[in-house]
Parts: structure tokens; C-alpha cells; sequence
């Protein structure tokens, strides 16, 4: 056994970002419970910076939490299968021309300014899983994350990488929260390789 003493060093810096609305139909619970979960994971072996965008939140800061980050982590609801109008506000104030891209030569979409950054999706969906995959079906085959296109383009454009993401389905008609907070840490073990979150 080593006498070497357990590196203390962060393994990176992630922004976790809370897309929740409080309303009457969607209460904001589901996400805000897998957000919680995505924090106490990431918390141990990594600098964790969070937006809970319901709570209001200074553009500077934003832009300054969003250099610092390795890995930015969005957990939303979806609505009208895009993102809630308040994560739609939050894109379209933080994400400004020489922090997040410029307009370089060459071809259209190369001046992302962000470039090195990962970016994950964790959604939430009253569509069942079923809807999704099949070309007979409601989502003519997409894929959940096919149906999220704008959202991925928007990361891409500023030079982000995409991680694998991860969704939620079903969860106003059948929701298991224990189920799908189990399914994300397990995603969250995969994608940021067993060391760097705390064991499950
Ligand atoms: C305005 C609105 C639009 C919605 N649109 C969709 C939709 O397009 N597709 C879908 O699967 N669910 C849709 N939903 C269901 C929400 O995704 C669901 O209520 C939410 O994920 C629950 O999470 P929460 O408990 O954190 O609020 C919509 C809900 C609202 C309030």
C-alpha cells in the first residue's frame, strides 16, 4: 500500500445550471431534485459552481463562472420541446459576442470562443420514452437529443463539445424521481470516469 497521501487537487471545474420554473403545472421539484443530486455527486472530487437562473443572476459573474468551467452541466425542464423562456433569457444575455464567439474568417460557426469546454444535457419530459426512436411514432425517430437540436447548436457554435447527455421521460403521468435521480449519478460515474464523483 502507498503512504502517499489521496491527491487533494479538484479533478476539474464544473457549472451546474438550474433551468427550473416554479408554476402550477410544472413545480420545478424534479428538476430541482436532480440537480441536488448532480451537485452532492460532482461536490467531492470537483470545483462546483452553480446558477439557479429562477434566482436571478449578474451577467458579468455569469460570463466569469463560465471561463472558469471545464464542464458546463444544464438541468432544465423541457417546454414546448425547447428550453424554458427563462434559460432562453439567460443564452440570449450571457452568451455575448467577444466572451462566448466572434466572428472570425472562415467557415460560418469557427469563431466559438469557448473551445476546450464540455457541455451536458440533463432534461426532464412528460414524453415517454417510447415516443422517441421510432420513425412510426410521435417523434418520427428522433432521439431525444435529435429533438434538442437548437440548445446543442448554440454550444457548438460558441466551440463547445458535447457530452453524452441524459433525459427524463414521463415525469408528470408516471414519474419515478428515485429511479431517475439512480439513472443520472450513474450517468454522471460514466461520462466524468468513476475516480472523479463520489462512489455511489
Ligand atoms: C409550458 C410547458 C410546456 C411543456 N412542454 C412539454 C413538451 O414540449 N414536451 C414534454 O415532454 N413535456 C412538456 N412539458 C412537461 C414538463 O417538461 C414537465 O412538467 C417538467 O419536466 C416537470 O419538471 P419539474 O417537476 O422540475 O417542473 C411542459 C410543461 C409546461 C409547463
Amino acid at each position: 500500500m502507498s503512504n502517499k497521501p489521496a491527491s487533494t487537487k479538484p479533478a476539474s471545474t464544473v457549472l451546474l445550471i438550474l433551468g427550473k420554473e416554479t408554476g402550477p403545472f410544472a413545480r420545478g421539484q424534479y428538476n430541482q431534485g436532480l440537480f441536488d443530486a448532480a451537485v452532492e455527486t460532482l461536490s467531492p472530487n470537483h470545483t462546483v459552481l452553480t446558477t439557479v437562473i429562477e434566482d436571478g443572476y449578474d451577467i458579468a459573474e455569469e460570463i466569469d463562472k463560465f471561463k472558469q468551467a471545464d464542464t458546463v452541466i444544464y438541468q432544465y425542464p423541457v417546454f414546448w420541446f425547447m428550453m424554458p423562456a427563462s434559460l432562453k433569457e439567460y443564452m440570449d444575455t450571457v452568451f455575448q459576442y467577444g466572451a462566448f464567439f466572434d466572428f472570425k474568417d472562415g467557415p460560418y460557426g469557427g469563431g466559438g470562443l469557448m473551445t476546450g469546454r464540455k457541455v451536458m444535457l440533463s432534461t426532464t419530459w412528460n414524453a415517454p420514452a417510447e415516443a422517441f426512436g421510432d420513425p412510426a411514432v410521435f417523434f418520427g425517430g428522433q432521439t431525444p437529443s435529435e429533438v434538442l437540436a437548437p440548445m446543442r447548436k448554440a454550444h457548438a457554435y460558441c466551440g463547445f463539445i458535447e457530452l453524452p447527455h441524459f433525459s427524463c421521460h414521463d415525469v408528470v403521468k408516471a414519474p419515478d424521481f428515485p429511479a431517475d435521480r439512480a439513472r443520472l449519478v450513474r450517468h454522471l460515474h460514466e461520462v466524468f470516469g468513476g475516480a472523479g464523483v463520489q462512489a455511489a
